[in-house]
């Protein structure tokens, strides 16, 4: 890996609108509203370089190479006032930077977590996923209408549910917002296989940028192919 400086930029990770602030807040852990930042309330710096390799930018997650992973991690942490001016972190160092809060994080030994870590050979990440389904559909729950909810359910609406929704609930970034027909009937008007493949392929406009998948690259054609006609539905 490349060695790297914090690049000099005149941003400060004050965070805008509902996006959370990176730096500051030390000292306000006990108060009402705590300011939980990476210097004040994060335990290491790996975890930040995971967390931002993962998960960063917001519509495009997995994107980052490990070089640019390391000036952003340098960067906010150099924010939190944490690195010298003239460090240079790379991947030899970057566990030695001690973030103030660490101490008060303890080891959680509940046995359901408490299971023997992978460190060779281990399964391919990409090819575990979190499903949740409803187990069971028995007639007892008929009283409540549990059994017509969950029979009503389409099929695309929790890969909306779930990755969809970040954006076209309250329209981020200008994506049409799901339940209003108003923005929708000119995209409707296209058909349903050039909206498929506005979503699996991205699609920009004046009304905004949708990235491949929305970001989230590891979604199937499939998934799109049920979540579209979900938001259609809701939108029509
Ligand atoms: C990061 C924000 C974001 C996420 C996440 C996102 N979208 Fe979008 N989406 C947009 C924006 C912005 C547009 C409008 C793009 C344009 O018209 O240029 C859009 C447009 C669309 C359209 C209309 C395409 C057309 O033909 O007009 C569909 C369909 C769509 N998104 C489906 C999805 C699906 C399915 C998901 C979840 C897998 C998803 N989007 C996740 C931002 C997002």
């Amino acid at each position: 890996m490349a060695r790297h400086q914090a690049p000099k930029v005149t941003y400060h990770g004050e965070g805008v609108g509902r996006f959370p602030v990176l730096a500051g807040g030390e000292g306000s852990l006990l108060d009402d509203r705590p300011t939980k930042t990476v210097g004040s309330y994060w335990p290491y710096t790996s975890m930040l370089f995971d967390y931002i390799y993962r998960a960063k930018p917001f519509a495009q997650p997995e994107s980052l190479s490990a070089d640019e992973t390391c000036a952003l991690t340098a960067y906010v942490v150099y924010l939190n006032d944490l690195l010298e001016d003239d460090l240079v972190l790379d991947q030899n160092n970057l566990v030695s930077i001690r973030l103030p809060n660490e101490a008060s994080f303890v080891a959680d030994h509940r046995t359901d977590v408490f299971n023997t870590r992978c460190m060779s050979d281990c399964q391919d990440p990409a090819a575990i996923k979190i499903i949740s389904e409803v187990l069971s559909t028995q007639q007892e729950g008929k009283e409540d209408g549990l059994v017509d909810t969950i029979s009503q359910q389409h099929p695309g609406q929790p890969v909306y549910d779930q990755y969809c929704t970040i954006c076209h609930k309250v329209g981020v970034g200008g994506a049409p917002i799901v339940g209003d027909p108003d923005v929708w009937r000119g995209s409707i008007g296209n058909g349903a296989e050039v909206m498929v493949d506005n979503a699996v392929n991205g699609i920009s406009s004046d009304a905004g940028v949708m990235s491949p998948r929305g970001g989230f690259v590891p979604l199937s054609d499939d998934e799109i192919e049920q979540a579209v006609p979900y938001m259609v539905g809701e939108s029509s």
